[in-house]
């Protein structure tokens, strides 16, 4: 005998009243990337999910939106595991003609609103203030407005939610971008150790995204001081080996302990690069930044480092190996390139880093 029609109805009815997922919501946010690698930064952002729209700015940042997982605690999570970026703000602006009007009644309401909301997600314990005239009346009301209303401390030097106070770039009015992490996302969680002349995290994610990545590659790290290229590489993906060598036993400590604190199995050894005894085509990738002569080694010592050094890793490299360099000492390394014939070299970008601008070159055989 047939069910009744209302009955069967309305069990399906109520199976399929399942609670419907909140929708995702678009929010404004700004990515901000050492200059010279925006367009890395930029390639790594438009990868993540529910991301759209914007594009740089003249200043350098990256517009964009994102939708977080309204189902998530912090939906901001996935953007704080951008690898290429040095931080990234979310952003609110008000069409407002000085920073003045900021202060309100109405529109203060609304900043408190939008400041709380970023603490909520990133859990900073303080903030700072990063304008033009940072020192004037406005400003410092401002700052005893937000001490004030969210009981948050105002540290100027290491304040953790940083707040950037502008002009907006594109239309009239004020803008807020306030940093979505307590720390810039180029300061890894897996750094414990650092050494003079440490690489910047973010370029060794850009060296090794434009190297490219194979789950095959045998990689080599000479010279790899704190461990910087080996935990960002091992980070990214799949690979066949990875190894370092540097010839100072305390960077080699360093390397290891933040291969500990990265929870990564790395071989580091104390070893000159250029006399390792390894076999001749060990190695698919070997990638290094070099000493600059300056922080590491000496420009007179480079003169010879350097040619001895592109010798070596065409022995150790296989026939369709890669060779990728950082150097700040461009004149001489494009000096030693042009006398030599093994290596074809491509230039991968210039960055600006603490007051320094290598070059990152990528050199095939
Ligand atoms: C610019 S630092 C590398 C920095 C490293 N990428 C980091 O993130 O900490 C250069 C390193 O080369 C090492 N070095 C210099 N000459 C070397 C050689 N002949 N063999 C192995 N390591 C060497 C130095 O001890 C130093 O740690």
């Amino acid at each position: 005998m047939p069910r009744p029609t209302r009955s069967t109805s309305r069990t399906s009815g109520s199976r399929s009243a399942k609670p419907r997922p909140a929708p995702r919501r678009y929010e404004h946010f700004e990515l901000e990337a050492l200059k010279g690698l925006e367009a890395v930064a930029e390639a790594e952002l438009r990868e993540v999910p529910y991301v759209r729209g914007g594009g740089p700015l003249p200043s350098g940042g990256v517009r964009f939106q994102f939708a977080p997982d309204p189902l998530v605690k912090n939906g901001w999570e996935r953007l704080a595991r951008l690898r290429g970026a040095v931080a990234v703000y979310r952003v609110h602006s008000w069409d407002v003609p000085r920073p003045k009007a900021l202060l309100g009644h109405q529109v203060l309401g609304e900043v408190m609103a939008y400041l709380r909301s970023v603490i909520e997600m990133g859990g900073h314990q303080s903030f700072r203030l990063s304008a033009a005239g940072k020192d004037s009346e406005t400003f410092t009301r401002l700052t005893q407005e937000i001490e004030e209303q969210l009981g948050l401390p105002h540290h100027p030097e290491e304040g953790e939610l940083l707040l950037r106070v502008r002009p907006c770039e594109t239309e009239p009015g004020w803008e807020i971008l306030a940093r979505i992490t307590r720390r810039p996302l180029s300061a890894r969680a897996w750094r414990e150790c650092n050494m003079s002349g440490g690489l910047n995290a973010t370029i060794a994610y850009a060296m090794h995204r434009l190297s490219g990545q194979r789950e095959r590659d045998r990689i080599f790290n000479p010279m790899s001081g704190s461990g910087t290229l080996l935990i960002e590489r091992a980070l990214m993906g799949p690979l066949d080996a990875i190894v370092g060598v540097d010839i100072d036993p305390d960077a080699v400590k360093c390397a290891q302990t933040n291969i500990r604190a990265a929870k990564r199995e790395i071989e580091v050894a104390q070893v000159d690069a250029l006399n390792t005894g390894l076999p001749d085509r060990s190695f698919d990738l070997v990638i290094s930044d070099l000493p600059w002569g300056d922080a590491i080694g000496s420009h007179g010592g480079n003169e010879a480092l350097y040619p001895a050094f592109l010798q070596e890793m065409a022995r150790l490299t296989a026939r369709n190996g890669r060779l990728c360099i950082l150097t700040h000492e461009i004149k001489l390394f494009e000096r030693v390139l042009a006398a030599q014939t093994r290596w074809h070299a491509r230039e991968l970008f210039q960055v600006y880093s603490g007051g320094h601008y290598p070059k990152a070159y990528l050199l095939s055989k």
